[in-house]
């Protein structure tokens, strides 16, 4: 990494206000000055230490390690892409206006939106069927993508290092090269041999298999691989903001690649696209708050549901469990998947754009609604799927990485191509791959996505309206008794509809369990989405007399090795963990700020 005068005079100058005991917006940290990062992979788990040791804020190691990520984990770090940032922080720009630096809680919103040209029945026939395939490959799966102006936007609100100082590591990752991991190769070599079948039945242009055959091939796991082109896209926005990607030589390539492809995306949308800071899902939990990721995703809400109902019933689930004619994990599983088969059909029919349609966020999280909704379990048998109606009266791939900073700063994102690789469109003179998020919009009432899940008129497509999500960028607060708020957890996970229940599990797992994060990442998790009827996907550590009695039970279980690469921080006695999920490539470290 290339290390500016300036930086060494900015950190300099940062060391002089820490020994001075001048830093007030280090109310969370006060005691330990331990920063932590788990991150998807080596490289990014690098990079933000290294910005870190520099005297960047949490956010600028987020920024460093998002167009890191771009570079070393295509298959979801992306420029091509969108996702969603929660945040822990003082903002600098709130500090210059108030003077008021104590961190407060943010949600940045960096989205994909659906392109101008895009209509409801975009993806159906004649008839009124849906085309398979066309909302995942090929050109017109693309939404207008949001990632550059999102990091540009946290950067302006939090940043401390120069924006072009925190592009340098990827920059230098992408003309140098890197190391192809195994799962990579892996995935690239899966892909490319899935795009080629579906391709065609999506009425796409089999060009875009040989430009992803073209970007994959030097994938070969063990071997170094250099990306110039997208080396030079990283140079422009260094030098020239997010200006180059909405308007700029970025743009025009863009355009011009959905020109030749037959997709929707034009310089308008582009220049168009604006992310949105919105007021995040806030909800008590035990002796916590948990902050977590509003609509357009589905995740916060659903997730504070799942919390709410579980404690809600916690009595009678213990009193089940004290009979022991179960064995534990078969009952865990069981209740688990009756809380998911109502927080799924809300999800269903009331979630989406909330700039596009009312989302009754209130009345989904009132005590009263979720505590009639969770009486309607019991213990023993499996409700009916067709019965669990929506219950207000009327009416693999992406990533996350967490980070805190040695002030207490902390930053949860997740962000996506949706699935690994997106589109499969390389936009091949920048270097980088599209997005394929317009299948998580409701092709047609009823219809499930490629995570199975269904929707209806809420997220229906509309020109520029945000496609319904599941990830769910999380963290969890406690205030003490004299009123200083901490960071209790940073926690997220790719995982499409999978995400929700994998954060819920993981949270249950290390704040009502006492399990230590390492284990709370990486016990078995199971999940349950409503439909397909009464199917349990489930880690192959799953027991076998748990197994056995979920069959008889009358579930349909379906192994799954995935389920998830949950980056999890957490603060125990105030003192942090870190850790990545054992089934991902992810790096999770801990460390005392004045050791580096
Ligand atoms: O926004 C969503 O919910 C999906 N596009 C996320 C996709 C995902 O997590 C794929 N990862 N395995």
């Amino acid at each position: 990494m290339t290390q500016h005068a300036n930086h060494s005079l900015y950190a300099l100058f940062r060391i002089l206000l820490l020994c001075l005991g001048l830093m007030t917006a280090s109310v969370s940290q006060a005691e330990t000055k331990q920063a932590a990062v788990s991150m998807p992979d080596r490289h990014s788990a690098q990079v933000a230490r290294q910005i870190l040791a520099q005297g960047g804020h949490a956010v600028d190691a987020a920024v460093a390690a998002a167009f890191t990520l771009a570079v070393t984990y295509p298959e979801a770090g992306n420029l091509g892409g969108g996702g969603f940032m929660t945040l822990f922080a003082s903002a600098r720009d709130e500090a210059d206006k108030s003077g008021d630096a104590s961190p407060q809680s943010w949600f940045l919103d960096y989205r994909e939106k659906a392109p101008k040209a895009a209509d409801q029945d975009m993806y159906l026939d004649e008839e009124k069927a849906v085309i398979p395939f066309q909302s995942l490959v090929g050109y017109k799966a693309s939404g207008v993508p949001g990632t550059v102006k999102g990091l540009w936007a946290a950067h302006q609100r939090f940043g401390r290092l120069p924006w072009k100082d925190l592009l340098q590591p990827a920059i230098d990752l992408a003309r140098n090269g890197f190391v192809v991991p195994e799962s990579l190769a892996t995935t690239a070599d899966w892909y490319q041999g899935w795009l080629e079948e579906k391709l065609s039945p999506a009425g796409q242009p089999l060009s875009v298999a040989a430009g992803f055959k073209a970007f994959a091939d030097p994938l070969q796991a063990g071997k170094r691989w250099r990306q110039p082109a997208l080396a030079n896209t990283l140079t422009s926005l260094a030098e020239q903001g997010e200006a180059a990607f909405y308007q700029g030589v970025i743009a025009d390539q863009m355009v011009k690649a959905m020109q030749a492809g037959g997709g929707l995306i034009t310089h308008q949308d582009l220049a168009e696209y604006q992310v949105r800071w919105r007021e995040p899902i806030r909800a008590d939990w035990l002796d916590y708050e948990l902050v977590s990721a509003p609509p357009p995703s589905s995740g916060g809400i659903a997730i504070a549901q799942l919390l709410k109902m579980k404690q809600l019933r916690q009595a009678d689930f213990d009193k089940a469990r004290n009979k022991g004619d179960l064995p534990d994990m078969a009952l865990r599983t069981h209740f688990y998947a009756e809380l998911a088969k109502r927080v799924y059909a809300d999800r269903a029919e009331y979630l989406g754009d909330p700039d596009f349609v009312e989302v009754p966020v209130a009345r989904l999280l009132s005590h009263d609604y979720l505590q009639e909704r969770a009486q309607g379990m019991d213990f023993q048998s499996i409700s009916k799927t067709e019965t669990i109606r929506p219950g207000l009266a009327e009416s693999t791939d992406t990533t996350h990485f967490s980070i805190i900073d040695g002030e207490g700063n902390a930053v949860s994102n997740t962000y996506t191509l949706n699935m690994p690789f997106g589109s499969g469109v390389v936009i091949d003179a920048a270097g980088f791959l599209m997005n394929n998020e317009m299948d998580d919009f409701s092709q047609k009432p009823g219809v499930p996505n490629v995570f199975g899940v269904i929707g209806g008129e809420a997220n229906a497509i509309a020109p520029e309206k945000r496609m319904l999500s599941s990830m769910s960028p999380t963290i969890l607060l406690q205030t003490d008794a004299n009123g200083q708020t901490n960071v209790a957890a940073v926690v997220g996970t790719p995982g499409g509809s999978s995400i929700i229940t994998s954060v819920f599990q993981v949270l249950v797992n290390v704040f009502e369990r006492g399990l230590s994060a390492q284990q709370a990442v990486d016990t078995t998790r199971v999940h349950h989405q409503l439909w397909p009827k009464n199917e349990i996907k489930y880690h192959p550590t799953l027991s076998e007399a748990t197994k056995d009695h979920l069959t008889l039970m009358g579930y349909q279980l379906k192994q799954h090795g995935y389920l998830g690469d949950v980056q999890l921080i957490s603060r125990h006695n105030n003192q942090l963990s870190a850790a990545a999920d054992q089934r991902g490539r992810g790096v999770a470290q801990v460390w005392e700020m004045h050791a580096d």
